[in-house]
């Protein structure tokens, strides 16, 4: 609708009564992928509607920065979703909880307990380096008796330990029950809460039976259940002079908000509840695994795809660390090629390409147009990543990209680059994540080169559409490099 007096709403999709703009976004392609292409028919900003519900679609960067950045506060909600309320206790966590005074002082706890365990602390390069030790040990047994590998559930074991240690100070060997049963349970969370968009469009749903949901139920349930055990266990010994984990880093937070008198807050109302903590546990789980794993994935179909990127990281690590330690933390401003590689896997691949949706919290604008309070806008990063006018030939890899003309320093060549968000909402483990993936990968592609195993055909870059963007199944040929095989039996 035009107005003479101020801005104008975005171009609209057709929209119907209750099914809202349902009819227009049948389509084969997922969504990402759809809201790119409707920009040709409706421009880089438009409007439709997900049942009652009004969402505003961005697909260019400085748009998207205007609502991640310039008006950060102002979009800093989260919708209230049937399956992300099962899932957060009514979002009484970080990532699905609404902008408020409870959520900011959560979000600066796990903040700093993050960095505290973060870079500069050689305990979460410990921490990771152990489970890359592990991994490589696990890939050399494969490749010793020439077995092409799934690298997806050992990936996933590294990625959760790491969560574990942090979380609980707790890891877990292969074939562990507890182990077992939080990887079943996160893939059930996993696999339902991607399915979870109908169920959302229309709430009223719920009241008819739902195995989607009764599935979702039952595995927040068991998750519930393993971390009230850790919570209970953390509570018991706990003591005020030692801080072993993001937990203890929690329950101290509680603690001093509840001892303290003179300010007017009490620990429910700061976001302090035992729901409150526990919740955020699970969003560091949630948030953390799945993502980093993901990336990962994408990252070994890629350097399967590109021998030459693989080889040319090789000769890298080769030259700046040499085959007599393993990579470490401080060797990442000496390998700038392989962090430019790192750099484009989650340009091509964002595993969120519509970010989680933000709310705004009062009337607003984004640009000349206007947005009501209430609206929902996603950010499709998909769009800013494969921006035709800021990238050269954007479906290419080529991790050239990242490095600037001679070769040896990194940049990044266009603003429309957002792979963890910007603003008030930035994904909080940004900094833990890029050390995983850094050190994960050097580590990998110290030990082994990657290729197709005979007789299997290339990954799909194709990739599956859920909560994360996956690539699917694919298996692997380790070949150890010559002066590991030697280390090899010194180091398992
Ligand atoms: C949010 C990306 C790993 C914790 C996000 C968002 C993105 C993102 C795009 C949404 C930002 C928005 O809504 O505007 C990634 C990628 C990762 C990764 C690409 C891996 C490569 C992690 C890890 C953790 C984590 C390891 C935990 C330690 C979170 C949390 C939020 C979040 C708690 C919600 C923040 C909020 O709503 O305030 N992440 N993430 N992420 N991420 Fe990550």
């Amino acid at each position: 609708a035009k107005s003479s007096h101020g801005p104008q709403e975005p171009p609209r999709l057709p929209a119907l009564p209750l099914i809202g703009s349902l009819l227009s976004l049948q389509s084969p392609s997922p969504p990402h992928v759809l809201f790119k292409e409707l920009q040709k028919k409706y421009g880089e900003t438009f409007l439709l509607m997900m049942g009652s519900h009004r969402v505003i679609i961005v697909n260019q960067h400085a748009h998207a920065k205007e609502v991640l950045l310039k008006k950060g506060k102002i979009f800093a909600g989260r919708p209230r979703t049937v399956t992300t309320d099962i899932l957060t206790r009514d979002g009484k966590d970080i990532a699905f909880g609404d902008y408020s005074a409870a959520w900011r002082f959560h979000r600066k706890i796990v903040h700093g307990a993050l960095c505290m365990f973060g870079e500069g602390s050689a305990s979460i390069e410990r921490i990771i380096c152990a489970e890359a030790q592990s991994l490589c040990c696990t890939v050399s047994e494969a490749a010793a008796v020439g077995l092409a590998l799934d690298l997806a559930p050992e990936l996933t074991r590294a990625v959760t330990n790491v969560v574990c240690s942090l979380c609980f100070n707790s890891s877990y060997s292969r074939g562990d029950p507890e182990f077992e049963a939080m990887l079943r349970y996160s893939q059930g969370i996993v696999d339902t809460v991607a399915k979870d968009s109908l169920v959302d469009v229309f709430p009223w749903l719920q009241v008819f039976p739902n195995a989607d949901l009764r599935l979702l139920k039952h595995c927040v349930a068991i998750r519930d259940k393993l971390l009230q055990k850790k919570y209970d266990e953390h509570k018991a010994d706990y003591s005020d002079h030692v801080q072993r984990d993001l937990l203890d880093a929690l329950l101290r937070a509680k603690r001093s908000a509840e001892n303290n008198n003179t300010v007017d807050i009490n620990a429910e109302s700061v976001g302090l509840s035992d729901d409150h903590l526990l919740m955020t546990v699970g969003d560091i789980f949630g948030a953390g695994v799945e993502t980093t794993t993901t990336v990962l994935k994408w990252a070994v179909a890629y350097l399967i795809h590109h021998p030459d990127v693989q080889r040319r990281i090789q000769h890298e690590l080769d030259t700046k660390i040499g085959a007599d330690r393993p990579p470490r933390l401080s060797d990442r401003g000496s390998l700038p090629y392989l962090e430019a590689t790192i750099r484009e896997v989650l340009r091509i691949r964002p595993v969120a390409p519509l970010l989680i949706p933000h709310v705004a919290l009062s009337d607003s604008s984004i640009g000349d147009f206007r947005v009501k309070k209430g609206t929902r806008v996603i950010i499709n990063l998909w769009s800013l990543h494969h921006d035709e006018k800021e990238w050269n030939s954007p479906e290419l890899f080529d991790p050239d990209r990242f490095l600037d003309s001679e070769g040896t320093g990194l940049t990044i060549p266009s603003s429309s680059y957002l792979p963890f968000g910007t603003g008030i909402r930035v994904c909080l483990g940004e900094a833990l994540a890029k050390m995983e993936l850094f050190l994960f990968l050097s580590w990998i592609l110290q030990h082994f080169t990657l290729s197709v195993p005979p007789d299997h055909s290339l990954p799909s870059l194709e990739g599956k559409f859920g909560v994360v963007l996956q690539p699917t199944k694919y298996k692997v040929k380790a070949t150890p490099r010559p002066g590991w095989q030697r280390a090899k039996s010194q180091t398992c």
